[in-house]
């Protein structure tokens, strides 16, 4: 498998985006999809290989070199702490990390939230974010629908992501503090960006052409 370039693909908000942006620079392969039950998709000619990941799987599969490359949000590298070399800020897929409380438990300052429970897919960032504020809290990992939480009495708070603000508000959940923003961004195995320098380095040249062109 040393000539071919295996890519790393996450399911969900990342996915088309992600696909069309590397279609354009001359990685593509037949039948590559969310919901494909193949797990592995090659194309032979220009020897590139995809696989579809969960989104939280996806730096592990690159820390171990199971995949040389991936496209993943900061979030997932910050939240992970993987050993993978980031290559390229993508741009797209902006949202942030933010806390929220049901409307009605809104309270005056920060520090007025401590010793509460927070739900959330990201114990590290949350806890990290929480020190630093110098407040003790309770936190409780979910791996999804966080803001089920207040709303069945699991926690008094959540700590998520906020792209179009939809989700919170069609669950009566007030942004109290945003956290940090998160881009798409291309990420590389170490050993595998060194083995493979020409290619991925031309690569990650190709897509900056294509990133700058779009916003131009
Ligand atoms: C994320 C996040 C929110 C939602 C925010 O969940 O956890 O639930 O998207 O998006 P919005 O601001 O555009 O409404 P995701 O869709 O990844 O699914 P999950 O709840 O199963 O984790």
């Amino acid at each position: 498998m040393e000539d071919y370039i295996t890519i790393a693909l996450p399911k969900g908000k990342l996915f088309k985006r992600s696909l069309a942006l590397l279609a354009k620079v001359g990685y593509s392969a037949e039948g590559v999809s969310e919901d494909s039950r193949k797990l592995v998709i090659a194309n032979e000619e220009t020897k590139v290989r995809f696989i579809i990941t969960k989104t939280v799987d996806l730096p592990t599969y690159i820390e171990y070199g199971a995949a040389d490359i991936g496209i993943i949000g900061k979030d997932v590298l910050l939240e992970e702490q993987k050993d993978v070399y980031e290559l390229l800020d993508l741009g797209y897929g902006k949202c942030r990390l933010m806390m929220a409380v049901p409307e009605s438990k809104r309270r005056p300052e920060l520090k007025d939230y401590a010793h509460l429970r927070v739900a959330t897919k990201y114990p590290r960032c949350a806890r990290e974010y929480f020190d630093k504020l110098g407040i003790q809290m309770e936190i409780v990992k979910l791996n999804g629908s966080i803001e089920l939480g207040p709303l069945i009495g699991l926690s008094e708070l959540i700590v998520d992501i906020v792209e179009t603000g939809t989700t919170i508000k069609e669950n009566k959940l007030v942004e109290v503090d945003s956290i940090f923003t998160s881009t798409a961004r291309l990420i590389a195995n170490p050993v595998s960006f060194k083995l493979k320098f020409d290619r991925l380095h031309k690569l990650v040249t190709d897509l900056r052409a294509v990133l700058a062109e779009e916003k131009a």
